[in-house]
C-alpha cells in the first residue's frame, strides 16, 4: 500500500487545525492534545498514516514510536483506510447471546469482507467491536460510530446495502444522516459539524429505570446521620 504524504494546501490545513487544538489545552500541557489531533489526522485520509503520525511527533516533540504507541493502543485509531462507512457489529457477550454472532455472519458473508478489511469501492469496512455501552439496544451495530439499536441478521445487510447505494441512512439515534466516517473523524477532533440537535439523544429504554423510580416515588437513599 503506498503510503501518501500532504499536499502543500492539506498540511497548510491540517497545521492550522492542529494550533486550534493545541489551544485548548494550558501550556505546558499540550502533548495531551494527541488524542483529538490523531482523530483530525484520521480525518484526511480515513487512517492515521506514517505522515499523520509524523506531523502530530514534530508538532507536539514527541518520538513517532510515542505517537505509534498510542495510536495502536486505541481501536478507534486505524492504520489501514477504512471505508466511507466502517460498519462495526458488536459481537461482545450481550450482543453476542441477543443475535450479535448471527448479525456478524450475515454481514460478512454478504459483503464479502472479513474483520478489518474495506470493499474494494472503499464504500464500506467492517469490524468487530467491543461493547459500546449500548446493552439495553442488543443487538447493535455501529456504522461511523452512530448507533443502530436492535438489529437483526435482514436489517443490517438491508443497512449496508442502503449505505452502498449512497442513500441517505438515519441512525437510532444521533444525527438524521450517517455522516461519512472522515466528517465524523473531524467532529471527533472536536470541529463542530453543526448537527449537535439532530435526531434522538436517548432511547426508552436508557430511561426505563427513571420512570419506574418516578411512578413508584423511589429516591436515593439517604445516609443515616450517626
Ligand atoms: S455488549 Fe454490545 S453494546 Fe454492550
Amino acid at each position: 500500500m503506498s503510503t501518501p504524504d500532504y499536499s502543500p494546501e492539506e498540511r497548510e490545513r491540517l497545521l492550522a487545525d492542529i494550533d486550534e487544538i493545541k489551544s485548548r489545552y494550558p501550556a505546558g500541557y499540550e502533548r495531551s492534545a494527541l488524542i483529538p489531533m490523531l482523530h483530525l489526522v484520521q480525518s484526511v485520509y480515513g487512517y492515521v498514516s506514517p505522515a499523520g503520525i509524523a506531523i502530530c511527533a514534530e508538532q507536539l516533540g514527541l518520538t513517532r514510536s510515542e505517537v505509534s504507541a498510542v495510536a495502536t493502543f486505541y481501536s478507534q485509531f486505524r492504520r489501514h483506510p477504512v471505508g466511507r462507512y466502517h460498519v462495526g457489529v458488536c459481537t461482545n457477550a450481550l450482543c453476542a447471546v441477543m443475535g450479535g454472532d448471527a448479525v456478524w455472519e450475515a454481514v460478512s458473508a454478504h459483503t464479502g469482507l472479513g474483520a478489518e478489511e474495506t470493499s474494494e469501492d472503499g464504500a464500506i469496512s467492517l469490524e468487530r467491536i467491543e461493547c459500546n455501552a449500548a446493552c439495553d439496544y442488543a443487538p447493535v451495530v455501529m456504522v461511523n460510530w452512530e448507533f443502530f439499536d436492535n438489529q437483526t441478521p435482514a436489517s443490517a445487510v438491508a443497512l449496508v446495502d442502503a449505505l452502498r447505494r449512497g442513500e441517505p441512512v438515519q441512525p437510532t439515534r444521533g444525527p438524521a444522516t450517517v455522516p461519512t466516517f472522515r466528517e465524523n473523524e473531524r467532529l471527533l477532533a472536536g470541529f463542530e459539524d453543526g448537527r449537535v440537535d439532530e435526531g434522538r439523544t436517548v432511547g426508552d429504554p436508557s430511561l426505563l429505570g427513571l420512570r419506574l423510580a418516578r411512578e413508584n416515588g423511589w429516591t436515593v437513599p439517604q445516609e443515616e446521620q450517626k
